[in-house]
């Protein structure tokens, strides 16, 4: 499908909604136009995309490696979609990514990008929030930009997912997935953009300094993410797909639907190695 794409943005650095495509049948010019929107925007929000998990699928491949995540796959059972983490809110267990983070960044090479649909969505509530790592970075002020620009941090998935595995298979976990070390701040490998990429989800400290310094860095630059200035906001409808770029943003779930359900399915999209 090659119609011009129609991008309505939501603020001026991040986030837009494009109108006039079928995930169900992209062509080479608009898969193009898509993957420029997507570094221009940040953030895509499509919605009215009626198409099937294999579809689902086949969309996030065009542009890389899909992850299979070691401790939410088989979230749809034997379906054979193990690509698919299914994340699913009821009222017995409220469930809601609501961390600032980017996804998977306690791996040595983590997500490059995210591409969730809206499955079933509550009647009010349960937005996701997103905010512009380079525009929260380029908010600080000069003596914070020298105090963190070249320091490095550790990501674990110890401190999420630690929980869900068993005592037994903990060693082969951390064996599989060590800590993986990444700059604070990292650059864009397409747009060059200087973004922060701590986040309180999976940054156990700040490498090369005392506890307390690593939490005050830690905290003051969650604080400049938190900034609504630098965020925008998806209100989910079902069959809206929302792609994020890891690399260049964080997400927030909020959990303010209960108890109603919430039910977004996602792929991930395996990137590079953050410098
Ligand atoms: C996620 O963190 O990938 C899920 C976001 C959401 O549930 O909106």
């Amino acid at each position: 499908m090659s119609a011009a794409l129609e991008i309505r943005p939501l603020t001026a650095t991040l986030g837009a909604e494009v109108v006039g495509v079928d995930l169900a049948d992209v062509d080479g010019s608009t898969l193009d136009a898509i993957r420029q929107a997507w570094l221009d925007h940040k953030v895509l929000v499509l919605r009215d995309q009626h198409i099937t998990r294999e579809e689902h699928i086949a969309f996030g491949r065009r542009f890389g490696d899909l992850e299979i995540h070691p401790f939410a796959t088989g979230t749809l059972g034997d379906s054979g979609h193990d690509e698919i983490v299914q994340i699913t809110s009821k009222p017995e267990r409220l469930v809601a990514a609501n961390t600032w983070h980017s996804d998977v960044t306690w791996r040595e090479e983590p997500s490059m990008g995210s591409i969730l649909r809206g499955v079933v969505i509550p009647p009010a509530g349960g937005d996701t929030c997103f905010a512009d790592t380079a525009a929260a970075y380029e908010r600080l002020p000069d003596d914070w930009k020298d105090r963190v620009d070249d320091k490095v941090a550790v990501h674990d998935f110890v401190k999420t997912f630690g929980r869900g595995v068993p005592p037994e298979k903990m060693e082969e976990m951390r064996a599989t997935y060590p800590p993986a070390r990444h700059p604070v701040i990292r650059t864009h490998p397409d747009t060059g953009a200087r973004g922060i990429y701590t986040n309180r989800q999976f940054t156990s400290h700040v490498e090369g300094v005392d506890d307390e310094e690593s939490e005050v860095i830690i905290n003051r630059l969650e604080r400049a993410i938190l900034d609504p200035s630098v965020q925008c906001r998806v209100r989910w409808q079902v069959d809206t797909f929302v792609m994020w770029d890891n690399r260049a943003v964080q997400h927030f779930a909020t959990d303010d639907f209960w108890p109603e359900t919430r039910t977004v399915e996602r792929v991930t999209v395996v990137g590079d190695r953050p410098y």
